[in-house]
């Protein structure tokens, strides 16, 4: 990667897409760090420079367009173009089928899955000029989906289908659309989640993958133009059961669940 390089990255403030945009700098791309939090930004920002890199931040809410449209002028503005586009701000929701909120579905669509659809449509013209690469942040559970986890497996399967589409329409202008679908991953993911069943319905967070190594294989793949990578054996062995032995996957999965069930907190009590 030459110093020419630009990259836009979503929820750069703290996890995946912190550690990706250090990466990215460290291999000479100047980078445009976007989330809600400027602080954070800032300190990330002070850190890549202080290295030897070029950065700016662009504080702004994926769900929200303009802030979007902001991000991508900024990055054109201070590093003439942006070539490559990390989509990776998202959040979970832990609850019930039987009691999904319609607030709670706008909410998460409106970050997990509009939030990716203006970065395309917001950076298009300078993907275009450049013949760039578009990644998307997805999960293991954009091609599986687990119990309680209704509203997030919604959401990242729909960009399974969004990068679907858009890789066929876009190839012909030289873009790339790489989906990486990270398993377990040591971030704040699930302290910033929202349970509405009283707990976190997946495995501890702390046990996950480093993040930096998952940072290292997302921008791996979305260098080298990949189509779609699933992270770890545990979620590759989830989704590959779940497409070839549906009923045994059924099966594992609500031993998980009935496990997973005696931790809620009684109804009512
Ligand atoms: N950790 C895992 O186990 C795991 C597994 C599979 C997939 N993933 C995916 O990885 C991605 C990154 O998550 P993470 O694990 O790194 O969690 P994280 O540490 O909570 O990071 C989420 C990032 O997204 C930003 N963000 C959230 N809502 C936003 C909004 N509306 N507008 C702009 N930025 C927003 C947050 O920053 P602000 O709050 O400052 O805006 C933060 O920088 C997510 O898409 C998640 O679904 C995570």
């Amino acid at each position: 990667m030459t110093a020419q390089r630009s990259v836009l990255v979503t929820g750069a403030s703290s996890g995946i897409g912190r550690s990706a945009c250090l990466l990215y700098a460290r291999r000479g791309a100047a980078v445009l760090a976007m989330a809600r939090t400027g602080d954070r930004l800032r300190t990330l920002v002070e850190e890549i420079r202080a290295a030897g890199g070029r950065a700016a931040f662009a504080v702004g809410d994926v769900g929200r367009r303009a802030d979007v449209r902001e991000a991508v002028a900024l990055a054109a503005k201070e590093f003439g173009g942006v070539d490559t586009v990390v989509a990776n701000a998202g959040f979970g929701i832990y609850s019930d089928v039987a009691s999904i909120t319609e607030e709670d579905f706008d909410s998460i669509v409106r970050t997990n899955v509009k939030g990716v659809l203006w970065a395309l449509q917001e950076s298009l013209p300078h993907l275009r000029a450049a013949r760039g690469r578009f990644g998307i942040v997805s999960s293991i559970l954009g091609r599986a989906a687990v119990p309680y986890s209704a509203l997030y497996c919604m959401t990242k399967h729909a960009l399974t289908a969004l990068a679907d589409t858009a890789r066929l329409e876009l190839a012909k202008d030289g873009i790339s659309v790489t989906v990486v679908g990270p398993g377990l991953t040591a971030t704040d993911f699930q302290s910033n989640a929202v349970s509405r069943v009283g707990v976190v319905a997946a495995p501890d967070n702390s046990v996950g993958w480093p993040v930096e190594k998952v940072a290292a294989r997302l921008v791996s793949a979305v260098e080298r133009r990949r189509r779609e990578v699933y992270l770890g054996l545990a979620g590759r062995s989830l989704i590959w059961a779940r497409n070839r032995f549906p009923r045994l996957a059924d099966w594992g999965i609500r031993r998980w669940m009935q496990q997973f069930e005696k931790t809620l907190p009684k109804k009512g009590g």
